[in-house]
């Protein structure tokens, strides 16, 4: 089948616990536990299918329960996967949800840490298929710049959500991708890494707009540049030769209003809505992409989960 949306990118399973606060060094605390899918990349794949794209996933697997979990969901959502086949378990997370919404995740990258960059080359049909290739950096780098020089080659385009924000991002893997999507952490982690710029993630949504592109022209001056606020919603800023059908250069997009009880994969949600509706309506301004993700993200952060909060709930048609 020909994807419009390939994501490569990891599966984790996630063991969630919801308390009331987080915990401090040297406390124990009670809570709910809950465990379900997760992984950036499966997040991604589910709220890009769930959107309405045609959607594959490029990923590796353990040979346990995880990795069918893995298989039967993403045969439930209609998700095109390639899975390589790992020694390794399948990855990982814990996750810690306090009554504000707000978590602490930790990652056992397992399978995930073996995708490498031959067996992304192998799927090159798909990817020569594709219109948005997808990838995060809870997979090896080697793997991703596999899979966005294909995407290039074939003329699609190439999102990379960089995340989490301690992951390695190359300075060759900036220059193969069209659009970045940081949060607040992430693109001070890049910055600083890259340009050695010191700015404090609670003080980005504050910096004028003017500053904020400046900083993202820096980051990537060849590509569009989305940093995601949170609550604050996100702004967005472009190379200046590419404003891909807006208006503007930058702007900012408000939050759609949300009741949240977890965010876990908020983040995923936008990620994911986004490309699926630049996949599916490619003729549409980047801006109606943005709000469509924008809306699509709050949603998701009305149920609990990562993956399993994916609302189904494509863009309007007309
Ligand atoms: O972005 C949220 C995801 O990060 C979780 O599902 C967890 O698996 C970690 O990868
Ligand atoms: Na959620």
């Amino acid at each position: 089948s020909h994807a419009v949306v390939t994501v490569i990118g990891s599966f984790n399973i996630d063991h969630v616990w919801a308390l009331p606060t987080l915990p401090q060094v040297g406390e124990t605390l009670a809570g709910t536990y809950h465990t379900g899918p997760g992984g950036k990349g499966f997040n991604q794949a589910t709220a890009a299918a769930r959107a309405g794209a045609r959607t594959a996933f490029v990923c590796a697997l353990g040979a346990d329960a995880g990795g069918q979990l893995a298989r039967s969901l993403a045969g439930a959502d209609g998700i095109d996967l390639h899975a390589a086949s790992s020694d390794a378990p399948t990855g990982t997370a814990g996750i810690y949800v306090d009554r504000q919404g707000r978590n602490s995740i930790v990652i056992g990258p397992g399978a995930n840490a073996s995708l490498d960059a031959d067996f992304v080359r192998a799927q090159a049909g798909v990817l020569a298929a594709s219109t948005v290739v997808l990838a995060q950096l809870e997979s090896p780098v080697a793997a991703v710049a596999a899979g966005f020089e294909l995407a290039r080659a074939n003329d699609a385009m190439t999102v990379l959500n960089p995340a989490p924000a301690d992951a390695d991002l190359p300075p060759d893997l900036l220059a193969l991708s069209d659009l970045i999507t940081p949060n607040e952490t992430e693109f001070c982690a890049q910055l600083s890494r890259h340009h050695g710029e010191r700015l404090v993630a609670d003080t980005v949504a504050a910096l004028d707009d003017a500053t904020l592109h400046d900083h993202c022209r820096k980051l990537l001056p060849q590509g569009s540049v989305i940093i995601t606020l949170g609550a604050a919603g996100c702004f967005v800023s472009h190379a200046g030769h590419q404003l891909r059908g807006d208006e503007r250069a930058f702007y900012r997009v408000a939050a759609a209003p949300a009741r949240a009880i977890d965010t876990t994969g908020a983040g995923d949600a936008f990620n994911g809505a986004l490309v699926a509706s630049i996949a599916q309506f490619p003729d549409r301004s980047f801006a109606r992409h943005v709000a469509f993700a924008t809306v699509y993200a709050a949603r998701a952060t009305e149920s609990a989960g990562a993956a399993e909060s994916m609302p189904h709930l494509a863009p309007d048609a007309d």
